[in-house]
């Protein structure tokens, strides 16, 4: 005999998301809402091998998901959909050598770790135990029959006027004594407004056997499904200001909570700042100090300390050092490192580039595949040709160099240490240490031209008409 374990119900349809991606995988901030539901049981300290996902409309994206991002929980099929309790069923043989069995709907990613723990204490205690809330509007959720000792559920589909009128509801999570539920499973049936096995008709069975069912309230705000678009959407909602609460908890300054996105993944530390209407997503970090001005997104970005995102920077798969900035108005992505103190401004693009420390690119460039050594400075409208059609190819550029303005260089190239470009030149081949390089035709003057040509026009000194 083994001690416990859970299941998670994610084979339905999803019918009323009304969506071509199946439910548990629609996604609540950045994460699909399965992950949030297993990471939960794994929290709860409950082995990722004793815990499964029952997949079923959509189950092979449900099962690829899976097995890429938890590749020790197991994986169940429920080839057709004939309701909860035909999907418990379908799982037997794999849970009906535990103890304890716990099933979760998929849909309810609000539920905490704590919660779960209780609900696999409640294991020693009933033959079944359910969460229940009070809903403010219960809607289609099953309704919670208290009876002296015992619990049971109605569908609301099949309930009276008066069961209705219940505002405690079932959460989809409920407890097994695995002995208690193998007696009654095969005595569900279909007989219901929906058609369906219901998972919910194993309690009043229990009871009418004489066994134990039980039930305890957890607020709303954790129990919440996803059925509709709407539901995701309040569920989303619930799951943001949770995660900014948290931050605030823990001394990080947040302007405007309203319009922040943290994502669930995102590392912030204490006295970081972030101003309104910023995004911050996947596996970002951000160091202590740090400021992410206004309308920037950051997608997998670690930012050291004392790093000063000015506004309007998207940060994507990069690194940017303690004490560097960047923007107003950049876009900096794969595996870009800005090292300490460097600078990316105003309409600059970074990609696979390596600015080194104290290095600036302060306007209007794009620096792709470069490698810039130690207090560079880029002069602005400078670019890197990188790619020959065929090629992504590399620019080195070393330490103390400096860029003209609106300098191309034409990759693969190399400029050595303190080499320098002239202003406007095409840079096609090796700049050798402390040299100028030119490659820009020279100036000729053609003396009287205007009056020859514009005699017509009174042109100031300043070009004005
Ligand atoms: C279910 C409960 C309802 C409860 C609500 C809480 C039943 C009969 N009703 O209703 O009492 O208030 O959850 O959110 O259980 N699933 C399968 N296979 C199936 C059918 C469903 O795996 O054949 C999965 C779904 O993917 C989902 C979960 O079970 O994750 C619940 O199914 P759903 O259709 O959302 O049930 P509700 O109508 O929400
Ligand atoms: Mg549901």
């Amino acid at each position: 005999m083994k001690n416990l374990c859970v299941l998670i119900m994610a084979a339905g349809k999803g019918t009323r998301m009304k969506s071509a991606a199946p439910k548990v995988l629609q996604p609540v901030l950045d994460r699909p809402i399965i992950d949030y539901v297993i990471g939960n049981v794994l929290e709860a300290g409950v082995n990722p091998q004793d815990t499964a996902v029952l997949v079923g409309s959509g189950g092979g994206l449900v099962e690829g998901h899976i097995s890429k991002k938890f590749p020790s929980l197991k994986v169940l099929w429920q080839h057709e959909q004939l309701g909860t309790g035909h999907a418990v069923k379908s799982a037997l043989d794999w849970w009906k050598d535990y103890d304890s069995l716990i099933v979760l709907n998929g849909d309810v990613p609000l539920l905490k770790p704590e919660s779960l723990k209780e609900l696999i204490s409640a294991c020693e205690k009933n033959d079944c135990t359910v969460i229940t809330f009070n809903a403010e509007n219960p809607g289609a959720y099953g309704r919670i029959i208290r009876g002296e000792n015992s619990v049971s559920i109605v569908e609301y589909k099949d309930a009276s006027p008066e069961q209705r009128k219940i505002n405690e509801v079932n959460a989809g999570c409920y407890a097994f004594k695995v002995k208690s539920l193998l007696k009654i499973i095969n005595s569900i049936t279909n007989n219901n407004a929906q058609k369906e096995y219901y998972i919910t008709d194993s309690l009043g069975l229990m009871n009418e056997q004489g066994m134990t069912t039980g039930a305890f309230i957890l607020p709303e705000e954790e129990m919440q499904g996803v059925n509709t678009q709407a539901e995701l959407a309040g569920v989303s909602r619930a799951m943001r200001m949770r995660i900014l609460s948290r931050w605030l908890n823990e001394g990080v300054i947040i302007y405007d909570p309203e319009s922040v996105y943290i994502g669930p993944d995102v590392i912030l530390s204490p006295d970081v700042s972030i101003m309104p209407n910023v995004q911050i997503w996947g596996s970002s970090k951000i160091g202590e100090g740090s400021v992410i001005g206004s309308g920037s997104i950051l997608t997998n970005a670690e930012i050291g300390r004392n790093v000063k995102i000015i506004a309007y920077a998207v940060i994507e798969n990069s690194i940017i050092k303690d004490g560097a900035k960047a923007g107003p108005f950049c876009y900096i992505r794969d595996n870009t490192c800005l090292e300490e103190k460097s600078f990316a401004g105003k309409f600059v693009e970074l990609k696979n580039s390596h600015i080194g420390e104290g290095s600036k690119v302060p306007h209007l460039s794009y620096m792709g595949d470069a490698t810039l050594g130690h207090d560079v400075n880029i002069g602005a409208g400078s670019i890197t040709c990188n790619y020959d059609g065929e090629n992504k190819n590399k620019t080195f550029i070393g330490n103390n160099c400096f860029i003209g303005s609106n300098t191309m260089f034409v990759a693969p190239v190399e400029l050595d240490d303190g080499a320098a470009t002239a202003a406007g030149s095409v840079i096609t081949q090796k700049v050798p240490e402390n040299s100028l390089g030119v490659g820009r035709a020279r100036q000729k003057n053609i003396a009287d031209w205007s009056l020859r040509n514009h005699h017509n026009h009174k042109t100031t000194a300043k070009g004005e008409e």
